[in-house]
């Protein structure tokens, strides 16, 4: 891996915020939590509850995403997790969207889990799916890091660590978990992809679509922290074109997201942190 100076790009008066509603506890993981992924958060012990609002962030204001981070220990690891997240398709500028995994940045976390709900785009992925994103591809036509001068030209070559990934996988493997591998491309949303899009995301090697994750892994290397994403497919487009609504995204979340969370659960403390 490449070393690419870390810069801090956080807010302050949120980074603080978050300290002080911490209360002494340093967080060594930050995790954010895709739709119906919010199994995680329940295992949490001695949970604090911390509303986006309460430390100057926008609220969330999309069905399944409510909005507040909880802090505590997940099987004894101090986590920060991101209970919803804010989307640019909720008309929020950029450095909005990334400001959550920046304060965690700020606050000295050097590992993010970042969590979604994704189409899957071939046949080889179904609804219920786990997929560890390998790599992605930032279609929003949007960057974090623009207008941050002087510009740093960050190293992505292992945006999703290698070796975080391989250790997640032999652990899904060692307790009997099957999860695939993939390529996930970013869109704003909010419209679900056309045929024609889908096909194009064939052709370019993506597995996966979603709207989120892309701008929060650009500037959460940027931060200089190590990353690992797995998407929760949710539903499958195929060939000519399927329909997609929310509601079944937020079913299959619901179905499905528990396995990853008993997943990152146990994995957590493998990790010398
Ligand atoms: N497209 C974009 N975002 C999504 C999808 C999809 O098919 N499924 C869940 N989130």
């Amino acid at each position: 891996m490449t070393d690419t100076p870390a810069r801090n790009l956080a807010d302050p008066a949120v980074v603080d915020a978050l300290r002080t509603a911490l209360g002494g506890l340093q967080p060594k993981v930050f995790i954010t939590l895709g739709s119906g992924l919010g199994a995680l958060a329940e295992h949490i012990n001695d949970p604090i509850d911390i509303p986006f609002t309460a430390v100057g962030l926008p609220d969330t204001t999309v069905e399944g995403h409510s909005g507040a981070f909880r802090a505590g220990h997940l099987n004894g690891v101090p986590v920060l997790v991101q209970r919803g997240r804010i989307h640019l398709y909720e008309g929020q500028p950029i450095d909005r969207v990334v400001a959550a995994v920046r304060a965690a940045a700020g606050l000295g976390i050097n590992l993010f889990v970042v969590t979604n709900a994704a189409g899957g785009i071939n046949d080889t992925l179904a609804p219920g799916d786990l997929m560890v994103i390998n790599d992605h591809i930032n279609f929003t036509g949007m960057h974090p890091s623009i207008g941050h001068l002087p510009p740093v030209f960050v190293d992505m070559s292992d945006a999703y660590t290698m070796a975080l990934r391989e250790r997640f996988i032999a652990h899904a493997k060692a307790v009997g978990e099957h999860v695939q591998q993939g390529v996930y491309i970013g869109f704003t949303g909010p419209s679900y992809e056309t045929p024609a899009e889908i096909e194009m995301c064939r052709r370019w090697g993506g597995h996966a679509v979603g709207m989120s994750t892309v701008n929060e892994v650009i500037a959460a290397v940027d931060a200089g922290m190590q990353v690992f994403g797995c998407s929760l497919i949710t539903n499958v487009h195929k060939v000519g074109g399927t329909p997609t609504n929310h509601q079944e995204v937020i079913e299959a979340g619901d179905i499905a997201g528990p396995r990853l969370a008993a997943l990152l659960e146990s994995w957590l403390p493998q990790l010398d942190l």
